[in-house]
């Protein structure tokens, strides 16, 4: 999944359940839009235990920083930023004041115990199967005790995280994620996933389209589903027969009130005709999908373990498009994968022209303990990594300006999401997740809105229609 940082926005006063003391806690969310749904989810555990939001750490009695273990510059982060709040947590407990340090997430589940013998300032680590577990956690953690719940539970947490109310969910906007699926079994060479978030889960049926029914009860208008490996989620239908993503595509482009939907991240050997057949039928689903590759070198992909060659990548992205022809695609990419020669980046090179993504995110190989290409031979110089993926980001800047510079003049449909910046803007996002910013006069937050693209850039500039 995409790597961006995120702070959760505090939540109403109106959280706080009746006759428990109001405690405070402050949210760091790291990594991938799954951590975010999750530091909702926890969110919504300990408003149901009483506890605010506030965004600054100095007045949490509760500091949790969900964390991403992909690279190790994102693993070493959470160190460094547990170091800094040494000096808020002495400051509190001068003042009287009791701070919980609690680290959840992939650096939680991968480290467990280590954590705290490395960081003793941590009170409290929790894994991501045990979110629901959290309020009692933390309970112990205040009464002095040291908590590590990385096991996996037997139960599911789903069922026993509470669901949020009508009012936060409206607080956290006109779109949300909604977590279908979890865990992998791809077990790619240079990834943890397989090891921090485990075997690949399916959320059932009826438990997603209630949790999508919420949502647009409650003003939603766009939902993402999430999954490490969304496009492998599989369920029984209510019909009884097996469905695949496709099909809960279908049912949930029914819910009244739900006029997007998008899903990331997929794997390719997981892109079923069924799926295919939804982006053909489906105007509510997106034309937007994001496919990471990963290399364009067979050889590489081979010892990525990607279960698949180049070719057959292409041959997929064709039927993708011949189904929904306005489709955007974006990517991943790893450069210097150990035994990546120049010949080989020139193969990424080569696909990536082919396909010509919209959006990517490309990284430097970072090799990752109990993986098996951190033990591979031929380990790459990191010189060289700089400068193929520097050669990489040029070439899918090109092709990402390409693609919105010819969006200039054009209608777009835009779902107004929030107010902008300046006065009297609103900043909506097109089908193909670039924010759009235009005049209020084009409709308020949650329309949905025919614009005219006038400028472009990272941000769309548009007129109203
Ligand atoms: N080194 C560099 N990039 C990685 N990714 C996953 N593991 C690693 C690693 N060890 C990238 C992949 C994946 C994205 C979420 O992060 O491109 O698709
Ligand atoms: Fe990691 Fe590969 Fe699974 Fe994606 S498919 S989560 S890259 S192991």
């Amino acid at each position: 999944m995409n790597e961006e940082m995120m702070t959760l926005e505090p939540r109403g006063a109106g959280d706080v359940a009746a006759g428990t003391a109001p405690k405070r806690y402050f949210v760091k969310t790291f990594g991938c839009q799954m951590n975010v749904y999750d530091s909702q989810r926890m969110a919504d555990a300990l408003a149901a235990d009483g506890y605010s939001a506030t965004e600054n750490p100095d007045d949490a009695d509760l500091i949790l920083l969900n964390t991403c273990h992909i690279r190790e510059k994102a693993a070493e982060k959470v160190y460094s930023d547990v170091g800094r709040l040494r000096e808020i947590k002495a400051q509190r407990k001068a003042a009287g004041q009791q701070t919980t340090i609690a680290i959840a997430g992939c650096v939680a589940q991968a480290e467990g115990a280590e954590i705290i013998r490395r960081a003793p300032l941590v009170d409290l680590v929790i894994g991501p199967q045990t979110y629901h577990r959290l309020p009692d956690a933390v309970r112990r953690a205040r009464a002095g005790e040291k908590v590590v719940e990385t096991d996996y539970a037997v139960e599911d947490k789903f069922d026993h995280l509470p669901a949020p109310k009508p009012a936060a969910t409206r607080s956290r906007g006109v779109t949300a994620f909604l977590t279908v699926q979890e865990g992998c079994d791809k077990f790619c060479t240079f990834c943890v996933v397989p090891y921090t978030r485990g075997a690949e889960v399916s959320r059932p049926v009826g438990q997603i389209i209630a949790e999508a029914e919420r949502l647009a009860a409650s003003g939603v208008r766009e939902v993402t589903l999430l999954g490490q490996n969304v496009n492998a989620w599989h369920g029984e239908g209510a019909d009884g027969r097996a469905w695949g993503l496709g099909e809960l595509l279908r049912r949930l482009a029914d819910i009244p009130g739900l006029a997007r939907l998008r899903y990331t991240t997929s794997h390719p050997r997981d892109m079923d005709d069924g799926l295919i057949a939804a982006h053909r039928d489906l105007p509510n689903l997106m034309p937007y999908l994001h496919l990471p590759v990963q290399a364009g070198s067979d050889r590489i992909l081979k010892a990525m373990n990607r279960k698949h060659t180049a070719d057959d990548y292409l041959a997929l992205v064709e039927r993708i498009r011949a189904a929904r022809p306005d489709i955007a695609l974006s990517g991943d990419f790893i450069v210097g994968f150990p035994g990546e020669t120049d010949e080989d980046f020139e193969a990424t090179l080569d696909l990536v022209r082919k396909v010509r993504y919209v959006a990517a995110y490309s990284f430097k190989y970072s090799p990752r303990a109990g993986t098996p290409g951190a033990g591979m031979a031929d380990q790459v110089p990191e010189a060289v990594k700089d400068t193929r993926l520097q050669a990489l980001q040029t070439l899918l800047n090109e092709h990402q300006a390409d693609f919105v510079g010819a969006l200039k003049g054009k209608p777009v449909e835009i779902l107004i999401e929030r107010q902008g910046k300046e006065p009297g803007q609103v900043v909506g996002r097109s089908p193909w997740l670039q924010p759009v910013i235009v005049d209020e006069k084009a409709g308020g937050i949650g329309d949905i809105v025919t614009v005219r693209i006038t400028g472009t850039g990272y941000t769309l500039y548009a007129e109203p229609l």
